[in-house]
């Protein structure tokens, strides 16, 4: 079996192949929770099940640690304990470990935060086995379940207020980030904070908008909330697991993983096209001495023709999962990542496996129409009722402009009663 990439791997395949799967067993291999374990608000990130409990499951994986140590794993699914049981002793540090779900919830794992010596050969039921918020926790915070006088997490809303109040480092480094993360057209520029009511005391940030009015984020749009989350997430996880490193007394981690499943999503195309490159520039600026791996699911041609000039085969891996038709398994395969061109080529590549990019009615016509083409090239007799119905059909799916429409009068001219063209 092939390795993962060192910086980017790609994965592509139909919807319910297992990609968002593939996302949650590689969360947990690398951290041991299972992101629903850890926050039951989740509707995504379920413990994975076997389908069929009379044969063993067993997951295998290896993880190149921090340390440069590389260690294989195997652990069983228990029946009895309903619960995927391991090797004791604690499993090598993979580095920091985010994960961004496609309905907008999030898992981070931080060396310097979640990690801790075993006593014995139990958890300690005190300690914070990793940060995990739905979509409505990353705005609002999450106060920790076990001391209801902390917060796990402020949240976007009020972090960035104070981050901006302070006008340090941490807001200079979203700012950056929301820059690199924002289309030439739509620079996504923080602006004053701002108070929505009389009844209620939080002081939200806002965006410039193209209009140059500002506009408070929670109003902000899907595909803009998408990216604010994203960064703000980022610069979050960052910053905490700078402070937690210091306490500590150690450097940040060398190593950090991160899993975002529909990169593109909420997001038009013109930021489609640029995502992946933007995401590739914020990891690597984050900090010279971490090296950054992502692995990213997605189900945009935009995106995959978008990472032609990044695409490094040393560094880089597409992998596209698909249906074996002959056993009905899914596989997973790395695939020759080659330079197509543009988005209509990749909808026809194995990424995508399209036959055409148009309308299913246009692709069905132009089939027919082909076929009464050729039946005419071979000079056989085309019946005129079908060669009329054929062509008010074209007429519903082509444009008056189409080329099509010169091949077909060259053949039919005379229905027209004209010349060939
Ligand atoms: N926790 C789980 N335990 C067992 N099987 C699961 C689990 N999660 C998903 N599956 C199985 O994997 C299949 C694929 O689900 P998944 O959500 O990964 O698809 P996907 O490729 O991400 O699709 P989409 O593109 O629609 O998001 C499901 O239909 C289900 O059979
Ligand atoms: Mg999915």
């Amino acid at each position: 079996m092939d390795s993962l990439a060192p910086r980017l791997n790609l994965i592509t395949g139909d919807n319910s192949l297992g990609k968002s799967f593939l996302l949650d067993v590689a969360w947990y291999c690398l951290t041991r929770r299972w992101p629903q374990e850890v926050n039951p608000g989740l509707t995504s990130g379920a413990m994975a099940l076997p389908r069929d409990r009379k044969q063993e499951a067993v997951l295998t994986f290896t993880v190149d640690g921090e340390q440069q140590q590389e260690r294989e794993y195997a652990c069983r699914f228990d029946l009895e304990e309903e619960d995927w049981v391991g090797p004791v002793g604690r499993p090598v540090n993979p580095g920091l470990v985010l994960y961004a779900m496609a309905d907008g919830s999030f898992a981070l794992w931080d060396p310097a935060r979640n990690a801790w010596k075993r006593k014995g050969n139990s958890d300690a039921p005190e300690k914070i086995k990793a940060y995990v918020f739905n979509n409505q926790q990353v705005w609002r915070g999450k106060i920790n379940a076990a001391d209801e006088r902390n917060w796990l997490c402020n949240g976007l809303i009020r972090d960035w207020a104070s981050w901006q109040r302070e006008n340090g480092e941490v807001f200079a480094q979203l700012e950056q980030v929301l820059k690199v993360l924002s289309p030439e057209s739509n620079i996504l520029k923080p602006g004053p904070l701002r108070r929505l009511r009389r009844d209620d005391a939080t002081d939200y940030p806002t965006i410039i908008g193209a209009d140059e009015i500002p506009v408070s984020v929670i109003h902000s749009s899907s595909g803009v909330r998408r990216i604010l989350a994203l960064s703000y997430l980022l610069v979050w996880a960052w910053q905490e697991h700078q402070r937690a490193s210091e306490l500590l007394a150690k450097p940040p981690s060398p190593q950090m993983i991160f899993l975002i499943d529909e990169v593109e999503a909420h997001l038009h195309p013109s930021w489609q096209r640029r995502v992946v490159k933007a995401l590739l520039q914020v990891v690597e600026g984050l900090h010279a001495q971490t090296a950054v791996q992502l692995l990213l699911v997605t189900h945009s041609p935009l995106v995959m023709a978008s990472v032609e000039p990044h695409f490094d085969p040393e560094q880089d891996r597409w992998w596209d999962l698909d249906l074996n038709p002959e056993t009905r398994q899914v596989e997973l395969t790395p695939q020759n990542f080659a330079r197509l061109g543009d988005a209509n080529s990749w909808l026809r590549s194995e990424a995508f496996d399209q036959h055409g990019t148009g309308s299913l009615e246009r692709e069905k016509t132009l089939r027919e129409a082909l076929r009464i083409i050729h039946q005419r090239e071979r000079g056989e007799a085309v019946d005129s009722q079908e060669l009329q119905r054929l062509e008010q059909e074209l007429q519903k799916v082509l444009g008056s402009t189409d080329p099509f429409w010169n091949r077909w009068r060259w053949h039919f001219a005379e229905r027209q009663g004209g010349r060939r063209p």
